[in-house]
Order: structure tokens, then C-alpha cells, then sequence
């Protein structure tokens, strides 16, 4: 009794186990640090000539406007990008201001596929589609179609939209550099059974900032910790200086992911952090190592934060403590020895509860007591809230920028979130973060219904109203890209 509730308030240096996390716990002024160099980032992944060597890219999406509540209609939305591939139908109703699943379907994409070849993926997505649409009596319609597609890509227009790379798991050859949009196209013709009506590329970010947009219209912002993390907001025209035009806004798709593949980061990474990098990233599966040759590199900033990395960071802790003697009486479990077994949810489920904590351990194979159990969960702590700290520190960048761009003392703002990472721990670390480094912020947090589903059709309904209201907005020729 008495001896495990020490152990559990036990501090990391009274556990002996200070060395190991030390680094992992960045300071007020270190985070402060952090969202000032990303606030450099972000300018020259904006700039004409800084742009091709940014680590941050900060796409332009095509995305001008929230929705207003005028838009409406029936929609197709696909979601590739995040746990499941997704197929739905969506009306959007004026007169509710509803936005209503009618329905939707999930495929599986087998492993090899997300290896295979770009034309084996987009002829698995167009039978998806088919098979969905023909359960649904929609084949003869031609309905307009977004496309969450969550990985970064060069926006030409609303539906020209180049994958720059494939990240989290995915790599498909002969995707990168193409047009999404027309692998689609090509895929359903060479089926030739249907047909889809236009269609608007959207990243997962900007269908969730569009998907909270509709109930909260000060909703600027979208933002993802989940298997990835990234954030979209509301720039001022006049500083999308890849883009002509210096009216208005545009939504950026900032990719922020990708933050520190400069090496700008390297002074905050730990040594399990590089760690990582050598390791199987996917769960309990084995790749060739050569096919995984660019994902086992995976940008710094997504690497700290997000859920396809942290489980495999915490593992890689309790190996080491292990191999020192700190842990399980030195003896390392066969499950605690493979990359990818100890999966991000144990995170949460341990930071839960000191019960849970000494099941997930038992299942992991591992003679444990009850210090062990304490010391577990103090590491798992450690890592999540690193991730949460710094997801703060880039999110007070965007408000911060926000509220300069438009010359305000005090900004009041609306943050549309999605996420397994961010709706299975308590967000409590990340809204004191944001307060501390964007202070003149006031930020309302709204976690997205579906943005990825609901959010494309948002999207598409917002690109419809537009060209319908001003046609010239959408026209190519206007929207011409300097490279
Ligand atoms: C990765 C992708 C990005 C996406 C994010 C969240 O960072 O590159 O496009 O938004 O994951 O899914």
C-alpha cells in the first residue's frame, strides 16, 4: 500500500530514471524557441524563391472561403489517408444547416497494396466506389466528389493536385508527381460503368477546419494528431506569394509534419528519436526494408508527435532502461523486443490508470513490479506530453500569425481538431501550452464530426457556391502558378 503510492508520485529522479527523460521534457523557453523557428518556416515555405528548399511547405489548397451556410446539394466523398479507406454519400441541407451522412462504406487497403503499384490503389478505390455507389442506386447520377486525400500535395487547382510524397505507411509507385485527381479519373474509366461529376481535392486538415466551419464560422483553423500531424489555416492572399492575386484568403495546407527535415529540430531529438528511423514503423507487420527506404526517415516534427511514432519512442525508452537494469529485473519480453508491438493506444490506456498500466504489461509478456508499473507510466506520460507541447508551440505560431496578419491586439479564433491522438488524451497539456505562447489568443477548440467525410463534401459545396457566385474565382487561368 504504502510502497506503491510513493512509487506512484515517485518524481523521474527519485525513480533513478532522470537521465532517460530528461530531454524528452522541453522547457517554457524551449517551446518558445520552437514556434519561433517554425514562424521562420512558415515564411519561406511561402516565399516565391525560399519555397523549393522549405521543409515546410505551405501547400496553397484552393480553398478561398468557410462555408457560409448557403451551400447545399448531394456529394461523394473518398477518405484516403488515415486508418480506413472511406466511401461516402453526404447531403448538405440549407435550410437545417446540416451536413447528413446518407451513407457510407469502408474498404480495407491490404498492406501489399499500399506497396503495390499507384494503378493496383486507384483500381481498388474505383471498385470501392462502384460497389458503392451500385448498393446505393447512385450509378446513373454523376454527383460532385471530394477527396480527402491526406498526404502533401501541390494543388494546381481545387482538381489538379500533385502528391508530392507519400508518407505515413503508403508507397505506391508511379503516384508521386502525378495528378491525383486523374489516376482517379483513369481508374473509373477503365472501368466505364460510371461516372463522377467535379471533383475537390481536399487534405484531411481542411475538410476539418470546413467541417467545424459550418456550426462555428470563426473557425480559421484545421488541425490533425493522429496517425499524421498537420495544420491548415486562413492566409492572407497578398502572402501567398507563389500564387497571383492579393485579395482575399486562402487556406494553406502548412504541412508542418515536416518541420525539422532541415535539421533544425536535431538539437531537441533524443537518441530514441533517431532511433526510430532504423526501426519497422508499421505494427506487427514486416516490410522490406527497401521499399520503406524514405518512410523510415519520417520528418522530425511528425515523428515526436504523432500516433504512427510514439508508441515505438516509448518502446524503444523501456528497451533501454531494460537493457540498463531499471526495468522487469533486466529481462526483455520477445514483444517488448519487436518494433511496432508496443502500439501508441497502450499510451493512453496506461496513462489511464496504474491497473491498466499492469495489464498491458502482462500481455507485453513482462515480469514487472509494482515500481515498474510507476516508472512505465511516468514514460508514457513523458512522450505524450512532449507530443502535446509541441504541437502547441506550432499552433500558437499559426494564431500568432493570424492575429499579425490582420493587426490585432487580441485574436478570439476557433480551432477545428481531429485525431486518435488528440481525442484519446486529455487535452488539458496542449490548451495550457497554446495559452502560455500565444497569450493575445483566445482559442476555442472543436473536435470535427467527420471532417474527412462530411469536410469534402463541405469543400466541394464551398467550390460550387464559389463558382456559381464568381466563376472567374475558380477559373484556371486566373489562379496561375509561378514555379
Ligand atoms: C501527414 C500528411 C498530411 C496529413 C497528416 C495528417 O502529415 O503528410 O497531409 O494532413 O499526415 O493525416
Amino acid at each position: 500500500g504504502h510502497y506503491k503510492t510513493r512509487a506512484a508520485e515517485a518524481s523521474s529522479e527519485e525513480l533513478g530514471v532522470e537521465k532517460y527523460l530528461q530531454l524528452f521534457q522541453l522547457s517554457p523557453e524551449m517551446l518558445q524557441e520552437v514556434s519561433a523557428r517554425l514562424r521562420k518556416d512558415l515564411l519561406r515555405g511561402l516565399g516565391k524563391h525560399s519555397h523549393h528548399k522549405a521543409p515546410v511547405k505551405m501547400l496553397p489548397t484552393f480553398v478561398r472561403a468557410t462555408p457560409d451556410g448557403t451551400e447545399k446539394g448531394d456529394f461523394l466523398a473518398l477518405d484516403l489517408g488515415g486508418t480506413n479507406f472511406r466511401v461516402l454519400h453526404v447531403r448538405v441541407e440549407e435550410e437545417a444547416q446540416k451536413v447528413l451522412k446518407m451513407d457510407s462504406q469502408i474498404c480495407a487497403i491490404p498492406q501489399e497494396m499500399m506497396l503495390g503499384t499507384g494503378e493496383q490503389l486507384f483500381d481498388h478505390i474505383a471498385t470501392c466506389l462502384g460497389d458503392f455507389l451500385e448498393s446505393q442506386n447512385l450509378k446513373g447520377k454523376t454527383l460532385p466528389l471530394g477527396f480527402t486525400f491526406s498526404f502533401p500535395c501541390e494543388q494546381l487547382e481545387i482538381d489538379k493536385s500533385i502528391l508530392i510524397r507519400w508518407t505515413k505507411g503508403f508507397n505506391c509507385s508511379g503516384v508521386e508527381g502525378k495528378d491525383v485527381v486523374q489516376l482517379l479519373k483513369e481508374a473509373i474509366h477503365r472501368r466505364g460503368d460510371y461516372d463522377i461529376g467535379s471533383v475537390a481535392m481536399v487534405n484531411d486538415t481542411v475538410g476539418t477546419m470546413m467541417s467545424c466551419g459550418y456550426r462555428d464560422q470563426s473557425c480559421e483553423i484545421g488541425m490533425i494528431i493522429g496517425t499524421g500531424t498537420n495544420a491548415c489555416y486562413m492566409e492572407e492572399m497578398k502572402n501567398v506569394k507563389r500564387i497571383e492575386g492579393a485579395d482575399g484568403r486562402m487556406c494553406i495546407n502548412t504541412e508542418w509534419g515536416g518541420f525539422g527535415d532541415d535539421g533544425s529540430l536535431d538539437d531537441i531529438l533524443t537518441e530514441f528519436d533517431v532511433e526510430v528511423d532504423k526501426t519497422s514503423i508499421n505494427p506487427g507487420v514486416h516490410m522490406y526494408v527497401s521499399q520503406l527506404f524514405r518512410i523510415i526517415t519520417p520528418p522530425p516534427f511528425e515523428k515526436m508527435i504523432s500516433g504512427m511514432y510514439l508508441g515505438e519512442i516509448v518502446r524503444l525508452v523501456l528497451v533501454k532502461m531494460t537493457k540498463d537494469k531499471l526495468l522487469f529485473k533486466g529481462q526483455i519480453s520477445e514483444t517488448l523486443g519487436t518494433p511496432g508491438q508496443f502500439e501508441t493506444k497502450f499510451i493512453s490506456e496506461i496513462e489511464d490508470g496504474l491497473e491498466n498500466a499492469k495489464k498491458i504489461l502482462t500481455e507485453l509478456g513482462l515480469d514487472w513490479d509494482p515500481v515498474d508499473a510507476c516508472v512505465v507510466r511516468l514514460v508514457c506520460d513523458t512522450i505524450s506530453s512532449r507530443s502535446a507541447r509541441l504541437c502547441a508551440a506550432a499552433l500558437a505560431t499559426l494564431v500568432n500569425r493570424i492575429r499579425n496578419n490582420r493587426k490585432l491586439d487580441h485574436l478570439k479564433t476557433t480551432v477545428g481538431v481531429d485525431g486518435t491522438v488528440y481525442r484519446k488524451h486529455p487535452t488539458s497539456k496542449l490548451q495550457k501550452a497554446v495559452r502560455l505562447l500565444a497569450p493575445q489568443c483566445d482559442i476555442t477548440f472543436l473536435v470535427s464530426e467527420d471532417g474527412s467525410g462530411k469536410g469534402a463534401a463541405m469543400v466541394t459545396a464551398v467550390a460550387q457556391r464559389l463558382a456559381h457566385q464568381f466563376p472567374v474565382i475558380l477559373n484556371s487561368s486566373d489562379l496561375f502558378v509561378s514555379k
